[in-house]
């Protein structure tokens, strides 16, 4: 097969949801009916429970398993589909969003009976910032759930994109009959006892009075007066708006019974984008180009404690990646030859000799890699666009075992690499200060610090509102401010100044004072 055709019948995406919304589940059955597992049961969820946010276990555990099911492949009807998954929990919606940079399409679980929930729209946010095609799926049908109508009203309203429904529930709850596939004009019944669809009849014109019998009079009444609504409504889907990320096609069902799963799967191989451009800080590159390009987008260190290597997570942007061969590592502006990559198909994790454009490659590293790093075969290329964070809950790290602080600090410069939280140095004392969005980060550092490296932190509070990446034509102005403000200068792991606010009144008054002095909330800038 010719690279041209290997990079268009690759299909690349992630799934998001609010906590519970199903996506595990959903992901499971997508793998089920791509014939990448057999069993239910076979993936495990990732996601650590609100219930055990102390369950330091659970979280190794869930580590190890997600980094068999970071990325699931399969083929399914021509095509090679990718499944990028993404931690549920919102303490580590870092990871999530970082891996939103590697998907060309995402589609987003909504639990019918709460609609749009506070993380879906975050998730959205970043979505409508890249302009990543959004596919909705409107799970938990079986539940009672909200009116259709409003539903859709609330998920424009709240994600801020255009819906097109292509399929649309016969009732919901007790009460839910199925579908009608708007896309092709078919009809599936729903039987909760059943596992599989039941009938999946094609029915051009509802009005035909076959309808009923399939279904009863009233829902065939509310059927055929929803889709004339609908039709009357909506323009008719139009997949270049989905594809610019200007509309979401919308598709109802329950992941748990098996349902509107696989019209799901097959309609999204069918409209989803194949492998996007991507955009360096140079140029932007093409997946068809010849060169092999590609970026890291996750780190993760290996589960098994004898062994201190990590997997670099890369995404191919472009070219073909042959095993063996030698890249050039950009930030380092040196060689690696990669001998042993791995790719990811359902859960088993293989040897790999060539892999294309959206295909995610997984590096064996020993600490040359870091978020963000390109690979490619000589250009000097950076690819932008993975966001960083402006942590929001600061405490100083201290060392609380004085025999291990060669240990300590590797531990702490090797989990920074991975992204896990941010470290600043206070200007003033040296002391370190950790930044994370999430409380469980500080929990899941803590434990792999003395897990993985032998070391012992403690954590002490810290009062802080935000730390501020400064910068100015001037360095004059520059070197004023941080003398003005020392007791609240930091630097980064890049050197780099950082001014960390202790309110945000502070804040707005140095920002008045120095006008001429930028500051920036993410270190990305
Ligand atoms: P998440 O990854 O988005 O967090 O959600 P997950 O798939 O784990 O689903 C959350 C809960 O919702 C699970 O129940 C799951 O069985 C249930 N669920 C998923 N899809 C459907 C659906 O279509 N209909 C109904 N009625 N329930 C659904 P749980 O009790 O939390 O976990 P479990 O013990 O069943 O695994």
């Amino acid at each position: 097969m010719s690279v041209r055709s290997e990079i268009e019948r690759r299909k690349t995406f992630a799934i998001v949801s609010h906590p519970d919304a199903g996506k595990t589940t959903l992901t499971e059955k997508l793998l089920l009916f791509g014939g990448a597992i057999h069993v239910a049961g076979a993936v495990k969820s990732n996601k650590i429970k609100k219930t055990a946010t102390s369950d330091f276990m659970e979280i190794e555990r869930q580590r190890g398993i997600s980094v068999a099911t970071s990325v699931m492949g399969f083929d399914y009807d021509g095509y090679k589909v990718n499944i990028l998954d993404t931690p549920g929990h919102q303490d580590f919606q870092e990871d999530t969003f970082r891996t939103l940079t590697a998907v060309d399409s995402v589609i987003i679980v909504i639990d019918a009976a709460k609609g749009v929930e506070p993380q879906t729209e975050k998730l959205m946010s970043v979505c409508r910032m890249r302009k990543t095609p959004v596919i909705v799926f409107v799970n938990k049908m079986d539940r009672p759930s909200e009116d259709t109508f409003m539903l859709l009203e609330e998920i424009e309203k709240q994600l801020q994109i255009a819906t097109r429904p292509l399929s649309w529930p016969i009732s919901s709850g007790p009460d839910f009959k199925g579908v009608y596939n708007l896309f092709n004009s078919t009809l599936q019944l729903f039987n909760p006892n059943v596992q599989t669809i039941e009938k999946n009849i094609a029915f051009d014109n509802l009005n035909d009075k076959e309808l009923e019998r399939w279904i009863s009079p009233a829902d065939a009444e509310t059927l055929r007066e929803d889709v004339e609504l609908i039709e009357g409504v909506y323009p008719e889907f139009d997949a270049q708006d989905y594809l610019k990320g200007e509309l979401a096609p919308v598709f109802f069902g329950s992941a748990l019974y098996n349902f509107g799963v696989q019209e799901l799967l097959d309609s999204f191989v069918k409209i989803a984008p194949t492998p996007r451009t991507s955009t360096a800080a140079e140029r932007t590159v093409d997946p068809y180009e010849e060169a092999f390009s590609g970026f890291v987008f996750k780190i993760h260190a290996n589960i098994d404690p004898n062994h201190r290597s990590r997997i670099a997570f890369v995404k191919v942007c472009s070219g073909k990646f042959e095993r063996n061969k030698v890249y050039k590592h950009t930030r380092l502006n040196k060689q690696f030859r990669i001998s042993a990559p791995t790719a990811f198909m359902a859960s088993k994790k293989e040897t790999v000799d060539e892999a294309y454009p959206g295909d995610i490659v997984g590096v064996p590293d020993t600490g040359n890699f870091i978020i963000g790093d390109t690979l490619t075969e000589g250009e000097d290329l950076h690819f932008k666009g993975l966001p960083s964070f402006s942590p929001e809950m600061f405490r100083y790290i201290e060392n609380a075992d004085p025999m291990k602080s060669k240990q300590l600090e590797k531990g702490i410069d090797q989990l920074m690499d991975e992204g896990v939280a941010q470290l600043f140095t206070s200007q003033l004392n040296n002391r370190k200060i950790i930044g994370c969005v999430g409380q469980l980060q500080f929990e899941v550092i803590q434990y792999r610090l003395e897990h993985e490296y032998g070391a012992k932190c403690r954590f002490e509070p810290i009062q802080m509102h935000k730390a501020c990446w400064i910068e100015s034509d001037d360095p004059k102005l520059i070197e004023e401010f941080k003398k003005r403000k020392v007791q609240r200068m930091a630097t980064d792991k890049q050197g780099r100044n950082v001014f960390m606010a202790d309110s945000s009144f502070i804040l707005q008054m140095a920002q008045q004072d120095f006008k001429e002095i930028r500051f920036h909330f993410t270190s990305e800038f």
